[in-house]
Order: C-alpha cells, then sequence, then structure tokens
C-alpha cells in the first residue's frame, strides 16, 4: 500500500451510527481521524460506540494491536476548524438536504479547495448535494454499509461536476481500507446495491400484502436462498455458475408478473406512521421485547464478524489466485491454451 495514502487526516462529521462505524473501519486501516460533533449529543455515545467496536475487532483479531492505540489516533471536536488539515472530509449527517446543505457551509469554510467532501448519503441523487458545495469537481458520493468496519462495502459516486481522477484517486484510497469497492462514473438514484435491494423489497411487500406468503417464509426463503450464496459471489457470476440458460427461459415468463408499483407498500406506511421503528422499539414487522431486541442486535454484531472470515476464505480473486498458483508451479511456457484450462478445470473439481 501507498504509504502517502495512509498520511491523509480524514475527517468525518456525524457521530451517529454510521459516523461511528466509518471511524473504526478508518482507525482500523490506521487513519488518523477529525470525528465533528455537529451535535453535542454525539460527544456523549461516540466515543463510548467506537471503543465498543474497537474492543470486539479486538477481540475477533481483525486488530492485533491495544485499542488504546487506535483511539490514540482520533480527535473528537465540536468544531468544525479542526478539519483544516483534512485531505479529505467525510459528512456522514442524517439523510436531509437542508441539514447537509448547512453542514457543507460549515466544512467548506475550513477546508481547502483541493480537499475531498464526500457524502454518505443512501438515497439522496449526488447530482441534487453536489449544488450545495462550492467545489463540486471534488465532491462525492461514498456510501458505506453497517457495520462499516466488517463488511467489504463501499459505493463510490460521481455526479456530473466531479472529476472522475479524483474519484478514482479516492477508489485506490479506499482499497487501501481493505475495502471492494465499486465506482459508480454516472449517479443514478439508489446507487446499485439499494436499487437492488429495494427491488427485492418490493416484492417482498407484495407476496405478504396479497397473501401468497407470510412475512415469516419470506424471510426465511431470503435467509436459504441468497442468503446462502450471497457472500460468496455476485448475481452474474451465480447465474455463470448455476447454468445461465435457465435464467434466460425463467425471465420471458417471469418478468411481466413481478410487481412494480410505485406506492410505498401498505405494511409498512401503518407501522412506520404508527411510529415503530424496528428492534429499537420493540415495534417492527415483528414485536420485540427489550431483551429480544439486544440479543438481536448483539447476534447481528457476532454475524457480521462471522461473515467477514468466511468471505475473507473465498476473497473476490480466489478463482485468479488458485489459477496463477497453478500456472506458476509448471513450466507454463510448454502448457498450450487447451491444455491448460483442462487442468484448471481438474483442479476447480478436487
Ligand atoms: N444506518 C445505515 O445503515 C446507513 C447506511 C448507509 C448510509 N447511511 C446514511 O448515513 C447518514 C447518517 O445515518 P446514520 O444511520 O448514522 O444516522 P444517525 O441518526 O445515527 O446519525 C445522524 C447524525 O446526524 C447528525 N445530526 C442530526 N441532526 C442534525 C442537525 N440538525 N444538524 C447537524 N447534524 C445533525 C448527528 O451527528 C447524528 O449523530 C445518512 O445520510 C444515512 O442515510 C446510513
Amino acid at each position: 500500500m501507498d504509504k502517502q495514502e495512509k498520511k491523509i487526516e480524514i475527517g468525518v462529521v456525524g457521530l451517529g451510527l454510521m459516523g461511528s462505524s466509518i471511524i473504526t473501519a478508518l482507525l482500523i486501516s490506521g487513519c488518523k481521524v477529525i470525528a465533528v460533533a455537529p451535535i453535542s449529543e454525539d460527544l456523549n455515545h461516540a466515543p463510548e460506540w467506537i471503543t465498543h467496536y474497537l474492543n470486539e475487532s479486538y477481540k475477533h483479531q481483525l486488530i492485533f494491536d491495544c485499542v488504546a492505540d487506535y483511539l490514540n489516533k482520533v480527535t473528537f471536536t465540536e468544531n468544525y476548524k479542526d478539519l483544516k488539515n483534512c485531505g479529505l472530509v467525510m459528512e456522514c449527517v442524517t439523510e436531509n438536504i437542508d441539514i447537509k446543505k448547512l453542514v457543507y457551509q460549515k466544512i467548506e469554510q475550513h477546508i481547502s479547495a483541493e480537499a475531498i467532501l464526500t457524502t454518505n448519503t443512501s438515497a439522496i441523487p449526488i447530482d441534487f448535494l453536489k449544488e450545495h458545495v462550492q467545489y463540486a469537481n471534488r465532491f462525492i458520493g461514498v456510501h458505506w454499509a453497517e457495520p462499516a468496519f466488517t463488511t467489504k462495502f463501499l459505493e463510490i459516486v460521481c455526479s456530473t461536476k466531479t472529476d472522475i481522477a479524483i474519484a478514482e484517486n479516492l477508489y485506490k484510497i479506499a482499497t487501501s481500507w481493505g475495502k471492494e469497492p465499486t465506482l459508480l462514473r454516472k449517479d443514478i438514484r439508489g446507487f446499485i446495491t439499494n436499487r437492488i435491494m429495494y427491488a427485492m423489497y418490493r416484492e417482498a411487500f407484495y407476496l405478504v400484502e396479497n397473501g401468497y406468503a407470510t412475512i415469516e417464509d419470506v424471510d426465511r426463503s431470503c435467509r436459504n436462498d441468497g442468503g446462502h450464496w450471497m457472500p460468496f459471489c455476485g448475481l452474474f457470476r451465480y447465474m455463470d455458475i448455476t447454468g445461465l440458460q435457465a435464467y434466460y427461459n425463467v425471465m420471458k415468463d417471469l418478468f411481466p408478473t413481478l410487481n412494480n408499483q410505485t406506492e410505498v407498500p401498505n405494511l409498512i406506511k401503518h407501522i412506520a406512521e404508527d411510529g415503530g421503528t424496528g428492534i429499537t422499539n420493540g415495534k417492527g414487522f415483528y414485536n420485540y421485547t427489550k431483551q429480544e431486541a439486544a440479543e438481536w442486535e448483539k447476534a447481528y454484531e457476532e454475524f457480521a464478524f462471522d461473515i467477514r472470515e468466511l468471505s475473507n476464505k473465498y476473497p473476490i480473486n480466489l478463482v485468479e489466485k488458485r489459477v496463477q498458483a497453478f500456472n506458476d508451479n509448471l513450466p507454463t511456457n510448454q502448457l498450450k491454451g487447451a491444455e491448460k484450462n483442462i487442468l484448471i478445470t481438474e483442479e476447480k473439481n478436487i
């Protein structure tokens, strides 16, 4: 890894769920972080949450140095001025355009015109948000997923004004944080993952609201089908592995029957308008006692470390590396293409 890349001081503005998780990810990858609390309450929980995440990371052998060494690299502050030396600042405040806009004004008073400014928005188009920054060429969507310190997920999204070279550089930097980023050269609402996930959510509501299946059945089905192979490979690779022709045939008849409603489903509307938030207040698609909610939270945290370990065992370049290793052990110059392929297939079958 390029040492220069690691040396930039990174600012994170907004220390809620995601901000705290992102700071943990950055500390784990060796970065120095300026953590800005836009509202004072953030300082009541963020240091505690980050310490907890680091302790868990130590327990699960994601880190090996003592937790205090990582904590020494983060400065908690309410003063935007402390961002002045940051080469990269990540906005991570609540999903509200007016709040984000105000926060950009405060950030841009102190950072240089060259410093990269990013947003962790889940769904506000980067092209909308870029209208509220001073230097749109260095403004980029950097969409993390929870827990930011265990997943390899990261979407880097350009607006129409983003300088692609800056985005490409950020892509390289993100790789040095242990991420497997994707680069969207053109902004699209929902980016890659939310477009795909929300297509799935819409269909899930359709099945339940129309009496085809219960919530429990839909959840069980997703967990045991997609849940079984998605940590291994993506959708297109999966179609290749399991037989592309079958998908081609099924699509012709199935696609016209899939739900494409544009209104928010009543099932979530009623729960949300009734104040349900899920496990945080025990009212969601399922109901939770306090203890059940705490156990779900804890189990998910444990699972995040385990799934990371499993996906590390099957890295994205596994086959490429195996083929390379196989070829390196052979006098490759004596192997013709077809022979190579046979040997590779044999190796795959072992
Ligand atoms: N939670 C997720 O899983 C997730 C995943 C990807 C992206 N995101 C995005 O990350 C961003 C932050 O989400 P989160 O889940 O951390 O939310 P959160 O509610 O946990 O934290 C929001 C933070 O916004 C800040 N904030 C609140 N009111 C403010 C105000 N009036 N002025 C300035 N700052 C204010 C505070 O620092 C607060 O901690 C959002 O844009 C969200 O869409 C969240």
